[in-house]
């Protein structure tokens, strides 16, 4: 089960835009890739729970308030490297777990080349983050390598995605949030993201 929800900030719609123009370069891709996460990120993570604790100030003893659940983020390799720093700039003591896939360029199918996930607890919220999701099979098979270690929650960042990835993770018993700066209009027939912005790993480490 997935809900979707397109994050149309206009700072997240403007950031966009300059990833996806072909003369944006690297270093510039890597910093706008990490600024539009910021914004993504926060508003991914609007509903975590909060538990109520009580702290001292320097004045007064009070009521306050702290994140609840245990959250996991996981890049998938390589691009989603490319949105962990804002992560962990926002919650420095998350854990941090990762998956490695590179899809077939031929099949499109995902060929998982790394994957070593602790036992998850099923109250813990497992953040997947991936700036493409074009057939959804990458994100699809990460998502089933945590739920076999115990994982039930998931919260999908993404910057692009298209209505096919949405069309599969639909078929997903688990319980998945999906926050995306734009759904595209389609995947071309050598399974590009169309208007897509290239290949964000490429992009975002210079190897075209
Ligand atoms: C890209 C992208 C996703 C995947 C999307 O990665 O970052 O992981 O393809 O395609 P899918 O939804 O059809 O599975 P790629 O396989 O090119 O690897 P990379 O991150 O190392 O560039």
């Amino acid at each position: 089960m997935v809900k979707v929800e397109v994050v149309d900030h206009p700072l997240a719609q403007h950031k966009l835009t300059l990833l996806r123009k072909e003369e944006t370069s690297p270093w510039e891709f890597r910093r706008i890739l990490e600024e539009v996460t910021y914004i993504l990120f926060t508003k991914a993570t609007e509903e975590l729970s909060l538990t109520k604790v009580q702290i001292k100030t320097p004045l007064e003893s009070t009521e306050s308030y702290l994140l609840k659940n245990k959250i996991i983020v996981v890049p998938i390799l390589r691009a989603g490297l490319g949105m962990l720093n804002p992560i962990l700039a926002l919650i420095p003591d998350i854990r941090v777990e990762f998956v490695g896939v590179k899809r077939d360029e031929t099949s499109l199918k995902p060929e998982e080349y790394y994957a070593q996930l602790p036992r998850i607890d099923p109250d813990t919220v497992n953040i997947v983050i991936d700036p493409m999701l074009a057939t959804g099979g990458s994100m699809v098979h990460t998502i089933h390598c945590l739920s076999a270690q115990g994982a039930r929650n998931f919260i999908v960042i993404t910057l692009i995605t298209t209505p096919e990835a949405i069309d599969n993770l639909k078929k997903e018993e688990e319980d998945i949030r999906l926050f995306t700066a734009s759904v595209d209009r389609e995947l071309n027939h050598r399974g590009f993201i169309m208007p897509g912005l290239g290949d964000a790993g490429d992009r975002l480490f210079g190897t075209f």
